[in-house]
């Protein structure tokens, strides 16, 4: 037994490779990328470079951590501190600042010692930095995914000082780059346009990208960016770097250009009304920042970002996605058992998996019959649904269909049973006029009743149900009236321990029904992130489902998450454009339809059909094949995209004409990413009635090279093509 104990803790002490008196350099490497970190002669963690893979291991130890000469010619030994604290040697931005016990407001981090280990897809290195004056840790993380070529990184802070410290900057990490120019796009958001892209030289001075909505990030902001190096990132070519947030609620993104052009980028919670009071013995950890660089233009980027996600981030990452009807869009809040039976059978009708029950379908003393009452009062409503959920399970299960059902269980009415049992479990001010979003408050999830009160609903319908086989998640409320009646003095750990709870809920329904898939809404697109999407397969991008506008959403939303991960449907917005037009749009990511299928034609109907048939084959292509952005709709009046497997014996091309001008010229089409080599037999599918497809067939080097020619001059118009190859 003495000799294990012996054996382990010189094991112990190998992995721990460094100590404080050592000057030594730590590299984090994928198979593009280093990051490259080095302990100073006075003990302190410096970014020494960040960028291409170095080919020669020993050029890493050449580096210098000290850059800067003055003008009056005098070396300034600044640097990159790895993770910059406040009080004492920069002037910009700081990733740290702590108010201590005493009241002193500085912070000097020193090395105390690192390890890097395994883990699924890469290695993540783990070095500790303490404060010499105070009992302060801070634990930087970064875990590399060598062939995505993603890295992750997130801090955390623990303490023993004798009572509460305060934080009040608190990052995620922190970049440096030392380029020429550097370019910013951002996408800024509105409910139904979600994802604008705004580029900008970014200049001396800050530019920060942020939200305050509490309960979601998204909404007037994206928590995601593209940092063009050298010039505006673009799809194709040149060098980029993605970068996103992990985070379900207020982000903030700081980009600073210091006094002689270089850059910090510095991603992490907003600090906004929410200087952290820290308990001695606590641990705060920071969200993941996920990033990802290319020399190759953001479509690779993006890739690399799908590919990863797909692999170690995203719920179910590697399952399949079912397909489904909603009925949203139908019936509102106007349903009873019978009419939702007859969906069910209209689901089962167009091919789908599964029937989406939306909001309605609960609460009865103040019935939700629209949205000013009923949120928290989760029991079937008796007067719609005298057989509760499990009458809609056994005509889902009649039906030969699955069924879902939506949620929104952090959220509260007013008038609801709910609000009069426990006005304590609610965000609100007591004592000033309530300002209500969409009619309803957000439940106190800092309080860990609540939390279980939360959980407790999702678990209530899945275990008196187990037939529910989905859940739509929504929030439609940012948090408004910030106070906690459970935080009391602590009001500042509000918007932090709200999305803590919410984890807190999400790791249990995740622990105690791993399989259930769900989908994120927020009144659309506005929860997004990769924190949120552990535990969930896939994501609303927007309510706004009109084709046209519906396409420079996927657009820029797929450039950072997988389209497995993006719910689509097809809905009647804008009836003007064609079923088909609608149809194919949403076949691009998760298709779903939001429709009543008793007003599409027959041959609209039969159309329908087919494109789920063509889906369901093609969904290996699609959700996990490679994705390339092909013509921009931002720049162009079309837009076109194609996905490949991976083996690259299939692939399909999507190529839309929205607005074009009369007669204008249309250049080819030209595909990316197919074997060269190889011969393509290249079928239109998804067509109207009537319209027999041919099959022509092209090397992918032809179709590479010189392209299709599949856009027109006509508004609206769409074309899908199957490309199979023989061998
Ligand atoms: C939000 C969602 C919609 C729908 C409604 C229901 O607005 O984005 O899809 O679920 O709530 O109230």
């Amino acid at each position: 037994m003495r000799k294990l104990c012996i054996m382990i803790s010189a094991l112990l002490m190998l992995a721990v490779s460094a100590t404080a008196d050592e000057r030594k350099t730590i590299r984090i490497s994928t198979d593009n990328t280093d990051m490259i970190l080095q302990v100073n002669d006075k003990g302190r963690l410096y970014m020494v470079y960040l960028g291409d893979k170095l080919l020669n291991a020993s050029d890493a130890d050449k580096l210098e951590w000290s850059v800067y000469t003055g003008s009056d010619g005098s070396v300034s030994r600044r640097g990159h501190e790895a993770y910059m604290s406040s009080g004492g040697e920069d002037f910009f931005e700081p990733a740290l600042a702590v108010t201590h016990a005493d009241g002193d407001m500085t912070t000097y981090l020193y090395y105390k010692d690192s390890e890097t280990h395994a883990i699924d897809g890469g290695t993540e290195t783990v070095i500790r930095l303490a404060d010499k004056k105070y009992p302060l840790e801070v634990t930087l993380h970064y875990a590399a995914y060598e062939h995505q070529n993603v890295i992750k990184a997130w801090s955390e802070i623990t303490h023993n000082e004798k009572s509460d410290i305060t934080l009040w900057r608190y990052a995620s990490t922190m970049l440096y780059f030392n380029e020429p120019a550097y370019y910013l796009t951002n996408y800024h958001s509105e409910w139904a346009r979600e994802a604008q892209p705004t580029t900008q030289k970014l200049t001396y001075g800050k530019k920060t990208i942020d939200t305050k909505l509490g309960t979601r990030a998204a909404m007037y902001m994206q928590p995601y960016f593209e940092l063009g190096i050298g010039a505006p990132a673009q799809e194709g070519t040149g060098r980029a770097m993605l970068g996103t947030i992990g985070w379900t609620g207020n982000f903030s993104c700081t980009f600073e250009v210091d006094n002689v052009g270089g850059l910090r980028v510095i991603p992490g919670i907003n600090p906004y009304a929410s200087d952290y009071k820290l308990k001695a013995g606590d641990k705060f950890v920071t969200p993941e920042f996920i990033f990802t660089f290319s020399n190759n233009g953001t479509g690779e980027a993006s890739r690399n970002l799908h590919d990863w996600a797909r692999l170690y981030q995203l719920k179910d990452g590697k399952g399949d996605r079912m397909t489904l009807l909603n009925n949203w869009e139908s019936t509102g809040f106007d349903f009873n058992q019978e009419k939702l039976a007859g969906v069910m059978e209209d689901a089962a009708k167009l091919g789908v998996d599964m029937f989406l029950l939306d909001d309605g379908w609960f609460a009865n003393k103040y019935p939700r019959n629209n949205d000013t009452a009923g949120l928290g009062d989760w029991e079937p409503n008796e007067a719609k649904l005298p057989q509760g959920v499990a009458g809609l399970t056994a005509a889902a299960k009649k039906a030969g269909v699955k069924f879902g059902i939506w949620i929104e269980p952090e959220m509260i009415n007013p008038k609801s049973r709910l609000f009069e049992e426990h006005p304590d479990w609610v965000i609100m001010q007591s004592e000033r006029d309530t300002y209500y979003y969409r009619n309803q408050l957000v439940l106190d999830l800092a309080n860990p009743k609540v939390q279980d009160y939360v959980f407790g609903v999702a678990d209530k319908i899945l275990t008196d149900n187990p037939d529910v086989a989905y859940f739509k998640w929504d929030c439609n409320s940012p948090i408004t009236n910030i106070r906690s009646p459970y935080l009391k003095k602590k009001q500042s750990n509000l918007y932090v321990d709200y999305v803590r709870g919410l984890y807190n809920v999400l790791k249990r329904l995740k622990a105690k029904y791993p399989d259930v898939p769900m989908m994120l809404c927020s009144g659309g697109g506005a929860r997004c992130d990769y924190e949120a999407l552990k535990y969930f397969t896939e994501y609303w991008c927007s309510d706004n489902t009109d084709p046209y506008e519906r396409i420079y959403i996927q657009w820029s939303m797929s450039k950072f998450f997988p389209v497995k991960a993006m719910a689509a449907h097809v809905t009647d917005w804008n009836r003007g454009s064609s079923i088909k037009f609608r149809l194919d749009v949403a076949s691009m990511c998760k298709l779903g339809f939001d429709i009543d299928v008793h007003k599409l034609s027959e041959s609209d109907l039969k159309l329908c059909q087919q494109a789920v048939a063509n889906y369901n084959r093609l969904k290996p292509v699609i959700l996990d094949g490679d994705m390339y952005h092909l013509v921009s709709p931002y720049e162009t009046s079309h837009a076109a995209l194609n996905y490949v497997s991976k083996d690259k014996s299939r692939a399909v091309l999507f190529a839309y004409d929205l607005h074009p001008r009369y007669k204008e010229p249309q250049p080819n089409v030209r595909l990316q990413g197919l074997d060269p080599m190889r011969v393509y037999n290249v079928t239109e599918i998804n067509l109207p009635d009537g319209h027999k497809a041919e099959t022509k067939s092209y090397t992918g080097d032809y179709l590479m090279k010189i392209g299709l020619s599949v856009l027109s001059a006509s508004d609206g118009t769409s074309h899908v093509y199957e490309l199979t190859t023989a061998n």
